[in-house]
Formats: structure tokens, sequence, C-alpha cells
């Protein structure tokens, strides 16, 4: 069983290969339109249109060995068997948005996961970068950014000790809210 939180960090991974410098991640889940949607968009150095369509066929990577995953095929996969599909929109020099989406209620739509954990981990792995992070599950909606912590943070590092513990709460609570304080 794998869940959609290590396709995001796969997806992250990609954008940080590309170069990224900002990454922009949004979940919704639209239980009204039965949908689930995991976009990411980055500022790197993007795709030619053949890189593009060649992007989702399995005996494509950029590395000689292929991780364990497989990557963008894997999640296109996943989709589409989830009553969804991957789209991918990309320029050369500008960056790049992969969008993947679900059925929300499909049986086989693999859970989100530890998304707060996985956000935690994209933080404080990468405080180079400048991260946005939207959740929306129907009505409510989470936000945070880097640019917003680091102004609470000051000079503080996102690996101190007590703005992990922080950041690991933050996180935790305000994704439980979206889900009526309960824990998905
Ligand atoms: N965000 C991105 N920006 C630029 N190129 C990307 C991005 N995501 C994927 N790619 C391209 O698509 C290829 C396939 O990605 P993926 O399936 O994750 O395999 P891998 O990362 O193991 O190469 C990458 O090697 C890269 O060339
Ligand atoms: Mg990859």
């Amino acid at each position: 069983m794998h869940e959609l939180s290590l396709h995001i960090l796969d997806l992250v991974q990609n954008s940080l290969e590309a170069g990224a410098q900002t990454i922009w991640l949004g979940i919704v889940e639209d239980a009204e339109a039965d949908k689930l949607t995991i976009r990411i968009t980055d500022d790197g150095k993007g795709m030619d249109e053949a890189t593009v369509s060649r992007a989702t066929d399995p005996f494509v990577t950029g590395r000689t060995t292929r991780k364990v995953g497989l990557g963008l095929p894997l999640i296109q996969m996943t989709a589409t068997q989830c009553g969804g599909h991957l789209s991918i929109a990309s320029k050369p020099g500008q960056g790049t948005t992969v969008e993947a989406v679900y059925q929300l209620s499909h049986w086989d739509r693999p859970p989100l996961g530890n998304v707060a954990d996985t956000i935690k981990t994209i933080i404080v792995a990468n405080p180079g970068i400048t991260f946005y992070y939207l959740h929306r599950v129907g009505h409510k909606a989470f936000f945070v950014s880097t640019q917003e912590l680091k102004e609470i943070l000051g000079d503080i590092p996102f690996s101190h000790p007590e703005v992990l513990a922080w950041l690991d709460n933050y996180l935790k609570e305000n994704t439980a809210n979206l889900y009526g304080g309960v824990q998905p």
C-alpha cells in the first residue's frame, strides 16, 4: 500500500532536481465534485514538449537506475486507475506544473497518508527554498508558507529542536482541523 504523501515527496524531489527555488503545493479534497487534486508548481528548469510527453514513460528517467516508486509513471497509473488523471504543463526556463487528480471516493484510491509530517520534512530538509502549501478540504483551508514561518522565526533555523516541535504541532493541528479536528 502506498500513500499519496509519498508521491508528493517524489514530485517535490523532481522540482528540487529541476533547480526550483519556489515550490507551490496544493491539495484539494472536494467531496461535492468527488475529486482529490494534488498540484505542484515549481520555477525550475522546466521541460520541452518531448520531455513532457516522455516523462510518464516508465523507461525514461534522469538517472541511470530507477528508484523504487517509478516517479511520474506510477503516479499517472494510480491516478488513472482511480478515475482520475495526471497532467503536466511545463515551459523550458520557466517551470512546471504537475497535477494528479483522483476520484475522492474511489475504492482503490490510496490514502493521503501523513501530510503534516510530509510538509514538515519538505520544509526542514530544504530551508533554502520558498515553499507554499495550501490544503483545502471542502470549505476549510489551511495555508502555510516558509516565507511567513521565516518572518516569525527570524534567524532561528527550522531544524532548531523547539522550532521542530512547534512546527510539528502546528502542521498536525491545522491539518486535523481540516477534518473537523479529527485526524484522517
Ligand atoms: N518538476 C520537473 N521539472 C523538470 N523536469 C521534470 C520535473 N519532473 C519530472 N521531470 C523530468 O521527468 C523525468 C521523469 O521524472 P520521474 O518519473 O520522477 O523520474 P526520475 O525523477 O526518477 O527521473 C525526470 O528525470 C525529469 O527529466
Ligand atoms: Mg522523480
